[in-house]
């Protein structure tokens, strides 16, 4: 049977200073952080993950109240952000818009002003990223985005770290991405641009990258294919998500036309490198953008990289709230 080794929570809440005054630091998108703050996070998650495996109790946010806002499904994120906010010694409310009042119009900008007095850090899972921005502008406290239209930087986090404890630094590494040009791929672009690797972008025609919402500096990290076995070739990680993205139901008919020659098979993967990893942020429909022999084959690492959301959300709350710990 494990034992839980005990720690001076008095010692530990001390760590976590109210937000009340100060720049808070949001994280809105991958761009937020620098390189530097990312090598901080990814070292802090492998040493987190360390200790809740080996069922150690480490609670720097002890008493701390996490807020989470769901305007859309969630398994993975709300179980991580939940488990993780009480693994540091934490604990987090669940909202929805079909029960609070911002389900009845209460402008966003006073529901984070209200939100924000009663806790100590804020998650969002909204549609235009625009919300997201306007509810940190009024909030006192940090807050995550938790995927929005345009972004998904907790996953990507994730997906980074998973790379990393497989193969090493991802510096210079392709990343293949086969599928829409939704939040993963912009929030990859911006990884690929901050942390320096390639991103090689494929997509049906119709369904390309918006030029306007990307920097002149991103393009430089950004290959655009349109084959996707151009993509794939001598890839160190194939990844790509569902044809269709919560809030665009109404376009999945054409889009499973449109994208039908685009799912990650095992011959898109033959052209990859010999080790390279599968990735899929989940929910994957095996047969649409997988087939289910990549995803439940050898080179997938999905729930590996589903479990990391746990590891990199502790590291990026506990590094908002505490700033760095080693
Ligand atoms: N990948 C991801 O964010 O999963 P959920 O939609 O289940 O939170
Ligand atoms: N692109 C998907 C990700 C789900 C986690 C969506 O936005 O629905």
């Amino acid at each position: 049977m494990q034992t839980k080794i005990s720690v001076d929570s008095l010692t530990a809440a001390s760590l976590a200073k109210p937000q009340t005054s100060g720049q808070v630091h949001h994280y809105l998108q991958f761009s937020d952080l620098n390189r530097d703050e990312y090598d901080y996070l990814l070292k802090r998650s492998a040493w987190l993950k360390a200790k809740f495996k080996s069922y150690e109790t480490w609670h720097p946010l002890h008493d701390r109240t996490l807020a989470m806002i769901f305007e859309k499904h969630s398994t993975r994120t709300r179980l991580s952000f939940e488990a993780g906010i009480h693994q540091l010694g934490g604990h987090a409310v669940y909202l929805n818009t079909r029960d609070t009042q911002l389900g009845r119009g209460e402008p966003v900008e006073d529901a984070a002003q209200v939100i924000s007095r009663m806790t100590d850090i804020i998650m969002i899972r909204t549609f235009g990223q625009e919300i997201i921005e306007r509810f940190a502008a009024n909030s006192r406290v940090p807050v995550i985005n938790g995927l929005t239209n345009e972004f998904h930087p907790c996953q990507v986090l994730a997906d980074v770290f998973t790379f990393v404890q497989a193969r090493g630094p991802i510096q210079g590494k392709v990343v293949a991405w086969v599928g829409d040009a939704n939040n993963m791929a912009y929030t990859w672009i911006q990884a690929a641009e901050c942390l320096g690797f390639e991103f090689r972008f494929s997509a049906p025609e119709g369904y390309q990258l918006d030029g306007s919402r990307l920097s002149g500096s991103s393009l430089n990290h950004l290959t655009v294919c349109s084959d996707p076995r151009d993509a794939c070739k001598g890839a160190d990680l194939v990844t790509t998500d569902v044809w269709t993205s919560m809030g665009y139901e109404d376009e999945n008919a054409s889009r499973v036309t449109a994208f039908k020659n685009w799912m990650v098979s095992k011959d898109l993967m033959s052209l990859a490198k010999p080790d390279a990893l599968f990735m899929h942020c989940l929910p994957a429909h095996r047969g649409e953008e997988v087939s289910a022999e990549v995803m439940d084959g050898p080179q997938s690492v999905v729930w590996e990289e589903a479990e990391n959301r746990l590891h990199v959300q502790k590291a990026l709350m506990e590094y908002l709230l505490c700033g760095r710990l080693d």
